[in-house]
């Protein structure tokens, strides 16, 4: 393949897979911190409320972590900036990512699929830096049609490759798209190649992350979005057998000089592997609101009931958690007073 990302050996590290209890705390706690602010069209104050809660969450975990994928830079963003230290600072070095809500507008609006999300990788440099690139073209694939992508080749030979791999018709795969004008060739060329499309209004990490989950209906994600959101759905593929890449894409030619003058290079192709270079990476999400892998937050008068997906590299294994949270033990926690 050409111009493959000139990096990488895998960093090998030995992370707790205890830690993977921890993070859906993490997740749950974001999630049951926002899902308060469902429909009532304030995505800052919803996405304030995830951030605080998974910030104290992070810092309880026995470990030495920093953000890499996070709010901003740490004059944007008073937390979960990158480059903050989280974490009581003992080992395993880790390098986090974190987005409190994949999905603020739909959460603001009360529509489906807004999830919590944070992963993370053993070992410094483990998570790949975009150089301060806000989008990258993503192609996006579960388990069963792995190594069987390619985002330099057209979308129509991506499509027979990957129903080839999934023995089904090209009329039989369905492809998830953001709807944004941008994707208009691209949606354009999918349907003259007679894959079915679902296009989402936000949320392109759970977009990704239902490509690797059977029975979801969706086989490929195709598109540019986040650039952040690739990482973090490379986390997730990384753990469920998927596979990702990307390019980095520039809004304007600023934007890319600035860029490039960073060391972004835009003509190169990001694997999996160069997006997370670590062999231990660990991946949770929690729905915020009803979607069609993770149930929202459902409140009642003395507790609450999350729904969460957890997952690590090593092992391969995909936890669905149910819980139910009860406020008294909560608000102690919280404060400092009880165990999660
Ligand atoms: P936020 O939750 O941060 O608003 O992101 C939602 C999202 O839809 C991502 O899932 C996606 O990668 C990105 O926005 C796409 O960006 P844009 O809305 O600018 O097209």
């Amino acid at each position: 393949m050409a111009n493959v990302v000139e990096s990488t050996e895998s960093i090998q590290t030995e992370v707790s897979r205890n830690l993977a209890l921890e993070l859906v705390r993490v997740t749950e706690s974001g999630a049951l911190a926002s899902a308060r602010w469902m429909g009532r069209g304030d995505k800052n104050a919803a996405d304030a409320a995830a951030v605080d809660a998974m910030r104290r969450a992070l810092n309880r975990i026995e470990m030495d972590g920093v953000v890499v994928i996070g709010e901003g830079e740490k004059d944007e963003a008073p937390m979960l900036y990158i480059g903050e230290r989280i974490g009581t600072g003992a080992q395993p070095q880790v390098e986090v990512a974190v987005d409190p809500i994949d999905g603020t507008t739909l959460l603001s609006k009360g529509l489906p699929n807004a999830i919590s999300v944070v992963a993370m990788a053993g070992g410094w440099g483990a998570l790949y830096d975009a150089k301060h690139v806000a989008y990258m073209h993503k192609i996006a694939v579960g388990p069963e049609a792995a190594g069987a992508i390619n985002i330099e080749e057209p979308v129509a030979a991506n499509l027979q490759h990957i129903a080839r791999a999934k023995r089904v018709r090209v009329t039989g795969l369905t492809v998830v798209i953001l709807d944004r004008p941008r994707h208009e060739d691209l949606i354009k060329e999918v349907r003259e190649a007679g894959a079915r499309i679902k296009l989402i209004s936000d949320g392109d990490v759970a977009g990704a992350l239902m490509t690797a989950i059977e029975g979801s209906g969706l086989d490929v994600l195709m598109g540019i979005g986040g650039a952040t959101e690739a990482v973090l759905a490379a986390c997730a593929l990384k753990c469920l057998g998927g596979e990702i890449q990307c390019k980095l894409f520039s809004r304007n030619p600023e934007e890319k000089e600035r860029a490039e003058s960073q060391g972004a290079k835009f003509d190169v192709i990001l694997t999996i592997d160069d997006l997370v270079r670590s062999d231990d990476v660990f991946f949770a999400a929690t729905g915020v609101t009803e979607g069609e892998v993770l149930k929202g937050v459902g409140y009642h008068m003395n507790w609450a009931e999350t729904e969460s997906l957890v997952t690590r590299s090593r092992s391969g294994t995909m936890r669905k958690i149910y819980a139910r949270h009860h406020w008294g033990y909560k608000q102690r926690e919280w404060l400092g007073q009880a165990e999660g």
